[in-house]
C-alpha cells in the first residue's frame, strides 16, 4: 500500500529515496512519484513499478540535498501519473500522504474558492494547496504545516517539502505511522523502518498528532497540543537484506514451501518455556490471570485464523471468545469488560482497520490487549500491552500463507497458557499439546508433498468461474481460508460454508459445474460431513475432498480424493490449510495471473 520515504542530506538523496521506495514495493503499489528541491521543486511521477521511476529520474538528471518519494496505492481517483504523489502546489510545495482525508471534499471547495486549481482527483491534493495557502501569509513552513494539520480530519502520515526552504522536511501523521531516521549529520522519514535499514538504523516514531520539523541541524518535534515533545529513539533490528526468491517462481511459492521452517521457528520458544505467560510479555502473569473471556479482532487471513483459535480458547481454556472483523467492531457499539483480553491478529502490524479497531477497544475500557504479529518493530506491537512475535520472516506475497499458519501456532499457544494458568490443562494434555507442536514442522512437510496431486485439481479449477468450500467445526474457518486465497489470487468467485448450513441455501448453486471442495478430517463431525457431501452428490456437484487415511472416503465418478497425512488432531486446521494454499496458488499459475501482486490488492492495507 502506499509508502513515504524522505531525506534531508548533504549528499545527493534520490538513490536513498528509490532504494527506500524499493523495499517498500512489496506492500503493493500502482505508481510512483519523489520531488527534490534543487535551486527550485522539481517532481517525477510515473505510473507503474519504482524501475520505470528510477529511470525517468535518471534520464531528467534530478538530484538535490532535500526530497521526499512516494509509491501509492489508488484509493481516490484512478492509478494515473496526475493522480501520482507528490503533489504540489504553485510550483512551492510538495506532500506525499499515506491515509485518507475524510473532509477532502469541503476543503477543496474552500481552496477553490482561495483560486486554487487542483489538477488530480486525489484527496492528498488538498494538503499541498492549504499549506501552501498557510505558508503564503507567513512563510514558516513548520508553522504552516501545524496550521494545515489542525484543519484535516482523517487519517494522515504527510511529508511536506518547500522550494523556498531547500534544507527543511516537514513531517506530521495522525492515524498512519511515520517515522524519522537519524543518520550521520542526516535526516530521513519513512512510513516503516524497512525503507531506511540502508541508511540508518537508528529510528524514532511519530505519535499521534505529532509535527516533526527536521533539518541538517537536527530535528525538532511538537505535540499534538502544539508543545515541544521528545520522542525516544532506538536501533532497528530489522536486517538491510531483502528476500531472495531463490529457485521459486513466486514469493508466495516460495513462501508455502517455508512453512516447516517458520514453524519450527515459531515453536522454538514456546517449547523452550512451555506453555507459561512469559510467552507473552513480562506482564502477562497478571493480565492473564485476570481474563475471563477473549475478544479476537483482526482482517482477511488473521481473521480467519481468529476464528480457528475462538474454536480452541473455547474447547481448551474454557473461557468464552468472540471473533470479530476489525473493520466491523471499530464502529459498533459493544458492550465493554474491562475483564476482557483484547487479542489483534496482524501480520503486518500496520493494518489500518485493526489498529483503530484496538484503540476502539481500549477507548471502550479494555485494558487487557496482546497483539500476534509477524513484524517486530509495528505499530500494533508498540500499542499492545502484551505480544507474541511470530516468526514466519518476511512475507512479501499478498496472499498471506506462512504468516497465517504461525499465527496459528501462537494462537494455540495461547489457548493452552490461559488454560494453564486457569488451572484446567491436565499435565497429560500440557505434555500432548507440547508433543504436537513440536512434530508440526516435520507433519506440515509432509502435507508439501502433496503438491503434484493438488496441481493436477488445480488443472481442473483453472476451468471453473465458482468454487464452494466445505468445512465444519475448527475446519469452517479453514474453509473460509481456502475460498479466500483462491479468489484473491485466481479471480475464481469462492464462497465457503460451514457444511450443515448448504441445506439452507447454497446447496442451490451446486451442479455438475460446481467443484465442491470438503475439508474432511477424522474428528467428531466426520459423518455429519459425510451426509453433507452426499447433497452435494445427489446434485452431480464434483467433490474435492481432503480425507484423513481413516476417514473411509474412497475415489469414485465425481469425487477426488487427497489423502493428507496422518497428523494430531487438534492441531489438523494448520495442516489443511497448506493443500488449500497450493490448490490456489497452482490454480493462479495456471490462469497466468501475477501471483504475488493479485489486481486491486495491496500487501499491508494501511488505509481504511
Ligand atoms: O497484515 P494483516 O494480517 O493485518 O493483514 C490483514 C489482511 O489484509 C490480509 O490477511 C489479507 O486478507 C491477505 N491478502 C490475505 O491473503
Amino acid at each position: 500500500m502506499c509508502g513515504i520515504v524522505g531525506a534531508v542530506a548533504r549528499r545527493n538523496v534520490v538513490p536513498i529515496l528509490i532504494d527506500g521506495l524499493k523495499r517498500l514495493e512489496y506492500r503493493g503499489y500502482d505508481s510512483a512519484g519523489i520531488a527534490i528541491i534543487n535551486g527550485g521543486l522539481k517532481r517525477v511521477r510515473s505510473i507503474g513499478r519504482v524501475a520505470q521511476l528510477e529511470a525517468l529520474s535518471h534520464s531528467e538528471n534530478v538530484s538535490g540535498h532535500l526530497g521526499i518519494a512516494h509509491t501509492r496505492w489508488a484509493t481516490h481517483g484512478v492509478p494515473s501519473v496526475a493522480n501520482a504523489h507528490p503533489h504540489q502546489s504553485r510550483d512551492t510545495i510538495a506532500v506525499v500522504h499515506n491515509g485518507i482525508i475524510e473532509n477532502h471534499e469541503e476543503l477543496r471547495v474552500a481552496l477553490q474558492q482561495q483560486g486554487y486549481l487542483f489538477e488530480s482527483q486525489t484527496d492528498t491534493e488538498v494538503i499541498a494547496h492549504l499549506v501552501h495557502s498557510h505558508y503564503s501569509t507567513h512563510h514558516d513552513l513548520a508553522r504552516a504545516t501545524r496550521e494545515a494539520v489542525q484543519r484535516l480530519q482523517g487519517a494522515y502520515a504527510i511529508a511536506v517539502v518547500c522550494a523556498d526552504e531547500p534544507h527543511r522536511l516537514l513531517a506530521a501523521r495522525l492515524g498512519s505511522p511515520l517515522l524519522v531516521g537519524i543518520g550521520e549529520g542526516e535526516y530521513f522519514l519513512a512510513s516503516d523502518a524497512s525503507a531506511l535499514i540502508s541508511v540508518t538504523h537508528k529510528m524514532l516514531y511519530l505519535e499521534e498528532g505529532d509535527v516533526a520539523d527536521i533539518t541538517l541541524n537536527g530535528y525538532a518535534i511538537t505535540d499534538a497540543a502544539g508543545k515541544p515533545a521528545t520522542r525516544a529513539f532506538h536501533i532497528s533490528e530489522l536486517s538491510s537484506e531483502t528476500a531472495e526468491l531463490g529457485p521459486y517462481a513466486h514469493y508466495m511459492q516460495k513462501e508455502i514451501a517455508e512453512q516447516p521452517r517458520a514453524i519450527a521457528d515459531t515453536v522454538e520458544k514456546i517449547l523452550d518455556i512451555g506453555f507459561m505467560p512469559e510467552l507473552f510479555g513480562a506482564d502477562a502473569v497478571n493480565v492473564l490471570r485476570d481474563v475471563d473471556s477473549v475478544t479476537v479482532l483482526a482482517c482477511g487471513t488473521s481473521y480467519h485464523a481468529g476464528l480457528v483459535a475462538r474454536y480452541w480458547i473455547e474447547q481448551i481454556a474454557r473461557i468464552p471468545c468472540v471473533t470479530e472483523v476489525a473493520s466491523e467492531y471499530r464502529y459498533r457499539e459493544s458492550v465493554p469488560n474491562p475483564r476482557t483480553l483484547v487479542v489483534t491478529i496482524s501480520q503486518s502490524g500496520e493494518t489500518a482497520d485493526t489498529l483503530a479497531a484496538l484503540k476502539h477497544a481500549k477507548a471502550q475500557g479494555h485494558h487487557h490487549s496482546l497483539a500476534i504479529c509477524n513484524v517486530a518493530e509495528s505499530a500494533i506491537i508498540r500499542q499492545s500491552s502484551l505480544s507474541f512475535l511470530t516468526r514466519a520472516g518476511i512475507e512479501i506475497g499478498v496472499a498471506s500463507t506462512k504468516a497465517f499458519t504461525t499465527q496459528l501456532v501462537a494462537l494455540f499457544a495461547l489457548a493452552a497458557t490461559l488454560a494453564r494458568v486457569r488451572g484446567v490443562l491436565s499435565a497429560d494434555d500440557d505434555a500432548r499439546y507440547l508433543e504436537a507442536l513440536r512434530r508440526l514442522p516435520n507433519k506440515v512437510q509432509h502435507v508439501l508433498n502433496l503438491e503434484p496431486q493438488l496441481m493436477v485439481w488445480a488443472e481442473r479449477f483453472a476451468q471453473k468461474d465458482h468454487a464452494l468450500f466445505l468445512g465444519r467445526g475448527v475446519h469452517y474457518p479453514i474453509a473460509l481460508e481456502g475460498s479466500l486465497k483462491l479468489k484473491e489470487i485466481s479471480y475464481i468467485h469462492a464462497e465457503a460454508y460451514p457444511a450443515g448450513e448448504l441445506k439452507h441455501g447454497p446447496l442451490a448453486l451446486v451442479d455438475a459445474g460446481m467443484p465442491v471442495v470438503a475439508v474432511a478430517p477424522n474428528d467428531a463431525l466426520l459423518e455429519k460431513l459425510k451426509s453433507n457431501l452426499q447433497e452435494v452428490k445427489a446434485r452431480g456437484g464434483e467433490l474435492y475432498v481432503l480425507a484423513d487415511n481413516d476417514s473411509r472416503f474412497s475415489a469414485e465418478e465425481g469425487i477426488h480424493v487427497i489423502r493428507m497425512p496422518d497428523h494430531e488432531g487438534i492441531l489438523s486446521p494448520v495442516m489443511h490449510v497448506v493443500p488449500l494454499q497450493l490448490l490456489a496458488y497452482h490454480t493462479a499459475c495456471k490462469r497466468g495471473n501475477d501471483v504475488d501482486k493479485p489486481r486491486n490488492l495491496a500487501k499491508s492495507v494501511t488505509v481504511e
